[in-house]
Formats: structure tokens, C-alpha cells, sequence
């Protein structure tokens, strides 16, 4: 750069700075009001003392909600164990809500709002999964300093977990005899399982298409989990090959895909950092731990969904 024309350039930097905060003043912009003083002063328009009426802690519930943290080892770490859990079990709760109402939806046909709640579904999985990367701050040492205080309990007891397996379609009634019959967890569980799941939903939504349809798949024990079959692959390839004349079902078969897609990574991330913090150990539910977890990986709630990418 010559030396006049370096001059031009600073002399219009000069000129920009100025003319950026003269106007800033000038605008009475409260962006840059708040940026020079570095305060926010409250506006009178904002409520105060709200006394008989209902405020945010109020609505919701924040006294329960925040004083249910009750570490009893006295060890820093189990905060962030018992809230990343806590935390968890909100958004499965949502996740179960939300997957309710893809069935309803898909059941009276209504896709367009049945897609919307998929896919916060598999919004609310990657949340999910992002989580492992706070707890994979907690070490084994860590760790270890309170995990006997956990006694027996354990993930694999979590009925808001369960019951997404199941409304997506992995039933095992024998996941019920690890919570007391007769509990609310029991009697929910129970529930879910002598209902169609997602995947039922969708099946039917196939038929109704005009797919042949396996006819043994309605009549099918649906307490027990769902197994791949010929007439099921065979539409799904249908779908796919004309996805402009099945458009909603092929948009249906991608949303899945994602959700699946989502909570196997749940799955693995889980796996994965429990490997990290206990290695090979047994897991305080009593099972063999990481190779239980492991196992969880080869299930799959839309298996032809898979199987017809071969196809194609
Ligand atoms: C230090 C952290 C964690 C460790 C060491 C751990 C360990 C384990 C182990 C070993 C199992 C197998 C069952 C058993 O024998 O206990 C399990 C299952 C499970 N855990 Fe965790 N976990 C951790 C964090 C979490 C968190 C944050 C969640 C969130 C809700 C969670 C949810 C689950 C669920 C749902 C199962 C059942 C999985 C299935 O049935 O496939 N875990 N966990």
C-alpha cells in the first residue's frame, strides 16, 4: 500500500468511528446506552411484589423443583449426578409426551402435525445426548467417592425411559418386574404395552394406503417386541422408490429414521461414558454393565426403515 493511499484508509476508519457513536447518541439506541454505562436499570413497567398473585416460582413450582437435589454423600460431584439425571428426566417426560401425540396423530391420519412433534422429539434427543459431555467431566475417582451411596439404584429403573421403548416400539414385558406391581411406574408400563407403539401406528397407516400388508402383523401379540417382516420391507421399498407419489409417507419413514438415528446416539453416548467412568464394572442395577448397555445397540425400533436402504 502507498503512503496516500494507507492516509485514505485511516482517515475513513477515523471517520466511520465518529460517525458510529455521534449517531448512537443521537438514536438513543438502548442497545448502546446499556453498552457505554454497563447497567440495565429496571423499567417502571416491570412487576413488583407481586404478593397474591401468581408469579414464575409459583407457576412452576420452583420450591419442589429446586429443593429436590439431595446429595447424601456430602461429595461435590453428586450435585451434577443428581441434576444431570433430574434434568434428563424431564426431557424424557417431554419426549413421552410429545411421542403420545405422534400416535394419536398418526392414527387419524393427520401427518402434518404428527411430523411436528417427531421432530422435537428428535430435537429433544440431541439435547439429550449433549448432556453426556457435562457428566463426562465427573472422573472415576470422582465418582467413586459416592457411588456406594446409590445402593441399588440405577438407571435401567427409570420408567420415563422405559416408556419411550415402548411407544416407539421395543416391548419386553419383563422390563416390568424391575418396578413393584401395583406402582404408578407398573401401572403406566403396563399400559404402554398392551398398546399399539409408534410403529404399529405407521404399519397401519401403510395398510391403509392400500399396502399389502402382512395380515399376521394386526394379529400379532403386541406385548411382545416388534419383529421385521417381507410386507413391511416390501411398502416401505414402494415408498421409497416413488417418494413424489408417497410423499407424506416417505417424509414420515425419514422423520423416524431421525428419531432413531437420535436415540441410538443417546444409547451409545450413554455406553460410552459409562465405560469411561466405570469400566468394566457391574452396574448398581445389577447388571453386567457395559455389555448390557451394549447390547441395546443392535436394537432397532423401525428395523425395515434400515433394511430397505440395501434395497434401493
Ligand atoms: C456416572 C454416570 C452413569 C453411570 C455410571 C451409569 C451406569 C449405568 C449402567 C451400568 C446401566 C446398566 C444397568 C445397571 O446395571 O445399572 C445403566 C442403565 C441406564 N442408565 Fe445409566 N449411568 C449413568 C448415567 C445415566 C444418566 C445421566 C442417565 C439419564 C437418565 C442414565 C439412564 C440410564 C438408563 C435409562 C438405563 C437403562 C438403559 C437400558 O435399559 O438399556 N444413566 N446406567
Amino acid at each position: 500500500m502507498t503512503k496516500a493511499s494507507s492516509n485514505t484508509a485511516n482517515t475513513k476508519h477515523t471517520d466511520t468511528k465518529n460517525k458510529t457513536s455521534s449517531d448512537s447518541k443521537a438514536s438513543g439506541c438502548p442497545f448502546h446506552h446499556q453498552a457505554n454505562d454497563n447497567t440495565r436499570p429496571l423499567e417502571d413497567g416491570i412487576h413488583q411484589n407481586l404478593d397474591n398473585e401468581m408469579s414464575y416460582r409459583d407457576y412452576l413450582q420452583l420450591e419442589s423443583v429446586l429443593s429436590a437435589q439431595k446429595p447424601l454423600s456430602g461429595e461435590h460431584d453428586e450435585m451434577l449426578f443428581i441434576i444431570i439425571h433430574q434434568t434428563s428426566e424431564l426431557w424424557l417426560k417431554l419426549a413421552g409426551h410429545e411421542l403420545q401425540s405422534a400416535i394419536d396423530y398418526i392414527k387419524a391420519e393427520n401427518f402434518g402435525p404428527a411430523f411436528k412433534v417427531i421432530a422435537r422429539v428428535k430435537q429433544i434427543f440431541m439435547q439429550l445426548t449433549q448432556s453426556w459431555n457435562i457428566l463426562s467431566t465427573l472422573t472415576p475417582s470422582d465418582y467413586l467417592k459416592f457411588r456406594d451411596d446409590l445402593g441399588r439404584s440405577s438407571g435401567i429403573q427409570s420408567c420415563g425411559y422405559r416408556k419411550l421403548e415402548f411407544l416407539l416400539g421395543n416391548k419386553s414385558a419383563d422390563m416390568l418386574k424391575i418396578h413393584p406391581a401395583g406402582s404408578s411406574a407398573y401401572q403406566e408400563l403396563d399400559k404402554l404395552l398392551n398398546n399399539n407403539s409408534l410403529y404399529d401406528e405407521v404399519i397401519i397407516a401403510l395398510a391403509k394406503a392400500g399396502f399389502d400388508i402382512d395380515p399376521t402383523i394386526s394379529q400379532r401379540d403386541i406385548t411382545q417386541p416388534y419383529q421385521r417382516n417381507d410386507s413391511v420391507l416390501a411398502a416401505w421399498l414402494n415408498v421409497y422408490q416413488q417418494p413424489e407419489t408417497y410423499f407424506e409417507l416417505y417424509e414420515l419413514a425419514e422423520k423416524l429414521v431421525d428419531i432413531e438415528d437420535a436415540f441410538q446416539q443417546w444409547r451409545f453416548k450413554h455406553m460410552y461414558t459409562v465405560q469411561r467412568i466405570i469400566g468394566y464394572k457391574k452396574g448398581t442395577g445389577g447388571s453386567s454393565g457395559v455389555g448390557f448397555l451394549k447390547k441395546a445397540l443392535d436394537v432397532s425400533f423401525f428395523p425395515e426403515l434400515f433394511e430397505v436402504r440395501t434395497h434401493l
